[in-house]
């Protein structure tokens, strides 16, 4: 018998006396208390302590963890983050009691079954993760870099790329393949947002001409919204599983009339009307895993009955949003499922099959096919182009090769087309963690025709057809950016306008429009998620850091 296995034996009856003398029963659980563990959970210490190799305990975690978590624990839908100090002021000893009691009930399950040194190592990866990085982590191991508050006093980016720091309402930006960086060239960052409730002074900023009021507050994670031809306003509380809707404008700009249209649904986040046109028949909305549809009559503020399902969406893990839009002649139904990780590749990984894809189906949900691949997740946002009938999206591009990569985007969609992911990006740029594979699509992919600031989260976006807005606004697009996890200081969190010079087609510029979501010290207080254009023209913005809609109006200068 090896020596260190003699000491790991010696070690795990230690802990197992450790465990059987705990008063559990005197002590009572506290609201405090991570998950209501007990108070004892806290007094656990890891046997191991110094031993554990965290290495060993990401190994683990790639393994039991990552599938739910993400391989960088950033979470998605329903699966909570567990960096950016989530966990910091977690003990261990009561880590180490949930991940071993697991909430089966809500999806998290018991990792009981791992041996006890395994489950410390996990949790010594876990307690890592939230420190400050101290040595550059670099190419090695891109997937442990940590900085988890914003650097303030970091240097200003390189140009064209940007932060928050420097966003300005009415600042023009273009980014072209060749600015784009090596991988790698800075660590991956953790630094996702800490969302705080609005200070009383911090607003939305507009540009000169523009002025933003609230429209409503109080919601429940708003999320997608559309605008009913009648001049409804729906929109997805998705955490709550409604769909709820605005009528009208009082003199002071809120609305006249909310209903709740639909409740007890999985998670809805996409909403559109059919057939295209002034008098739909159904409203359909996406589920992660279903097409739905309620019968619909121009003017109903609730679903007469229940939806019907139109169709299956391939699996429901990892990104969860699923936009969907009609073709003008009404004769296709789009719609957006992203990828189920950041990179995996879908040759080897049965969950992604049919995902990181715009799929097409008729609209009553039969004859599935792709419409168009390597896109890692449209989900966000889907728009067809009213001058040229042409299918556009709004994508979130992979993470975890540094904060300058890879650019998202928004882009026309061809029919056919190949975005570049997992193997490639931005046109022939091979993924560094697929090296080698798919050499002859190399050629094939895409190069979208608006690159943003990587990590922005690009969300929904319309094109603006409405009379309020200057005329050389007409048929720009307005897109929400929900803001960066994954860059060392934050960038996104604003409202941008693509200018299109009423050409339909976009030249890879792009404005910060409506910025102020960011204080100056990192701390978030908003972040846009939904865009659509109320009936009098002024644009509607929701933002599910501060659970409000924001109304973007024209003023006389
Ligand atoms: C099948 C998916 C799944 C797997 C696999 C999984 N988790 Fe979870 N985990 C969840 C879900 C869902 C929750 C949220 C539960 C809730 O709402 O309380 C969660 C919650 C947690 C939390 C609490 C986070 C917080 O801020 O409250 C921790 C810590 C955690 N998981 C750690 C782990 C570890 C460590 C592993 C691997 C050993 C793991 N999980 C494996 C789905 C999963």
């Amino acid at each position: 018998m090896s020596k260190s296995l003699v000491r790991l034996l010696a070690a795990s009856i230690a802990f197992a006396l450790t465990i059987t003398f705990l008063p559990f029963a005197v002590l009572e659980a506290q609201d405090a208390n991570f998950h209501d563990a007990p108070d004892a959970a806290k007094l656990l210490h890891d046997p191991y302590e110094g031993a554990a190799d965290k290495a060993a305990g990401k190994r683990l975690y790639d393994i039991h963890c990552a599938s739910c978590h993400g391989r960088n624990a950033q979470g998605s839908g329903d699966v909570p983050a567990l960096v950016d100090g989530v966990l910091e002021s977690v003990a261990p000893g009561e880590l180490f009691w949930f991940i071993t009691q697991g909430e089966p009930q809500k999806g998290m399950p018991s990792a009981g079954n791992l041996p006890e040194p395994e489950r410390w190592q996990v949790v010594s990866y876990l307690k890592a993760l939230g420190l400050p990085q101290t040595a550059s982590s670099g190419a090695g191991d891109p997937t442990l870099g940590t900085t988890h508050t914003a650097k303030l006093t970091a240097p200003p980016p390189h140009p064209p790329f940007t932060d928050f720091r420097f966003e300005e309402p009415g600042k023009v930006r273009k980014i072209t393949v060749n600015d784009l960086p090596q991988p790698y060239a800075t660590p991956s960052a953790e630094n996702g947002p800490e969302i705080i409730p609005r200070p009383a002074d911090a607003w939305p900023k507009a540009p000169g001409g523009f002025k933003v009021e609230q429209y409503a507050t109080g919601l429940e994670n708003p999320r997608l919204m559309r605008t009913a031809p009648n001049g409804d306003v729906f929109f997805a509380e998705s955490d709550a599983g409604r769909i709820r809707l605005f009528r009208g404008l009082t003199s002071d700009g809120k609305p006249e009339l909310t209903a709740v249209f639909a409740s007890g649904l999985k998670r809805p986040y996409g909403i559109n009307f059919y057939p295209p046109g002034p008098t739909p028949q159904w409203v359909y909305v996406t589920e992660p895993r279903a097409v739905l549809r309620f019968a619909y009559q121009n003017g109903d503020l609730r679903a007469s009955g229940a939806p019907q399902h139109i169709a299956d969406l391939p699996d429901g893990k990892g990104h969860w949003t699923r936009d969907i839009q009609f073709s003008p002649d009404g004769n296709k139904m789009f719609v957006a499922v992203g990828s189920a990780s950041n990179s995996d590749d879908p040759d080897t990984t049965r969950q992604e099959k049919n995902r990181a894809d715009i799929l097409e189906f008729n609209p009553d949900g039969s004859s599935m096919r792709i419409y168009a691949y390597g896109i890692r997740n449209a989900g966000g946002g889907l728009a067809i182009n009213p001058k040229t009938g042409e299918l556009w999206c709004s994508v979130n591009e992979r993470d975890t090769l540094g904060d300058d990569l890879v650019p998202d985007y928004i882009t026309h969609v061809e029919e056919g087309g190949f975005y570049g992911w997992p193997w490639w990006y931005i046109g022939s740029h091979q993924d560094p963690t697929h090296p080698g594979k798919h050499p002859e699509l190399k050629d094939k992919v895409i190069i979208p025709d608006v690159l943003l600031q990587p990590h922005n989260a690009s969300l929904e976006f319309t094109f603006y057809q409405g009379n309020q807005f200057p005329a050389e606004y007409q048929g720009d697009i307005f897109a929400s950016e929900h803001g960066s996890w994954n860059r060392s200081v934050r960038a996104g969190y604003e409202v941008i306008r693509v200018p299109l010079h009423q050409t339909g087609h976009a030249s890879g510029e792009y404005e910060d429009f409506v910025t102020g979501f960011v204080l100056d010290d990192g701390r978030v207080w908003g972040r846009p998620v939904g865009m659509t254009m109320a009936p009098d023209g002024s644009l509607l913005v929701s933002d599910d850091g501060s659970g409000s809609i924001w109304r973007i109006l024209a003023v006389s200068k």
